[in-house]
């Protein structure tokens, strides 16, 4: 057994209250084995019920198990708030936000599952931003959120609340990507209010306010 198994095998024992079993341990074990999941992330995924696990391994390949995305044009799911990860997963699985790659990954995934998933990823730690930054594009870019009051729903420091999403410290190719199916009205089944909050704003001022919003810690 390998050490991490017999950490899982140890609280499981101890600790009535994680819900965890040991089916549950075997699979995070066999994952481990396969590297498919980081000891960091494991420490947070004890309160996921055991039948997630698989599911959880999944949603790793694009969104990271730890919920930072490696893949271009993907949201990170770690650090945002709860409420905005649930309601996002219930249209998804509804099929009312469209996302072809997502096609059947929630099918069957009950509401209770949809909560303890969207606990999970909130309570993981956001990488901190690239430090690389175009101190011109920057600038141009925290101006124009300002002037168009973002932060009034994203909060000033876009952290997100309830059912709006964290900006802060998002992939920047993702927040371009968002931005501009919002703008083009291609955004299906999201919020209505977003592509009018980027009314009369160009394609080079998405480019800036994606690289200042990706550029800010979490
Ligand atoms: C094959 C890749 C892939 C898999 C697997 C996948 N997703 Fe996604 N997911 C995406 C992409 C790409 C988007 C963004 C699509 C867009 O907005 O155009 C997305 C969007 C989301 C969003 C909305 C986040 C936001 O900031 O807008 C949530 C929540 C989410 N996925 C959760 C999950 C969960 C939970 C699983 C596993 C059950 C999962 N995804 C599996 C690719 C994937
Ligand atoms: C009136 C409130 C409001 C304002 C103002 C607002 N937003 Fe949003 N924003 C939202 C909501 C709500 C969502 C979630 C959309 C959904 O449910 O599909 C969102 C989603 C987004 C997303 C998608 C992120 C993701 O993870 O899926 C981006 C990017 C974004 N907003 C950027 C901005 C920018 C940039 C501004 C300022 C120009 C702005 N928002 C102003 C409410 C607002």
């Amino acid at each position: 057994m390998s050490s991490w198994a017999r950490f899982i095998a140890s609280r499981t024992a101890a600790d009535p209250h994680l819900k965890l079993n040991a089916i549950f341990a075997r699979l995070f074990a066999l994952a481990l084995a396969l590297g498919a999941i980081p000891g960091a992330a494991l420490l947070h995924a004890q309160d996921l019920p055991a039948g997630l696990t698989a599911r959880l391994v999944a949603c790793g390949a694009c969104h990271g198990v730890d919920g930072n995305a490696p893949l271009r044009e993907t949201p990170s799911l770690a650090g945002q708030p709860v409420v905005f990860l649930e309601n996002q997963m219930v249209l998804i699985r509804e099929g009312i936000r469209e996302i072809a790659l997502m096609k059947g990954a929630l099918e069957g995934v009950t509401d209770a599952d949809i909560t303890a998933l969207a606990r999970h990823y909130a309570r993981q730690a956001l990488k901190p931003p690239a430090a690389s930054r175009d101190a011109a594009l920057f600038a141009k870019g925290e101006k124009l959120a300002e002037q168009n009051r973002c932060g009034s729903c994203h909060l000033p420091s876009y952290a997100g609340r309830e059912q709006m999403p964290r900006l802060a410290a998002q992939r920047e190719d993702f927040l371009l990507h968002s931005m501009r199916q919002f703008a083009s009205n291609q955004a299906v089944g999201r919020d209505t209010l977003m592509a009018a909050s980027l009314h009369g704003l160009s394609d080079p001022d998405l480019v800036a306010i994606a690289h200042y919003l990706s550029r800010i810690g979490p």
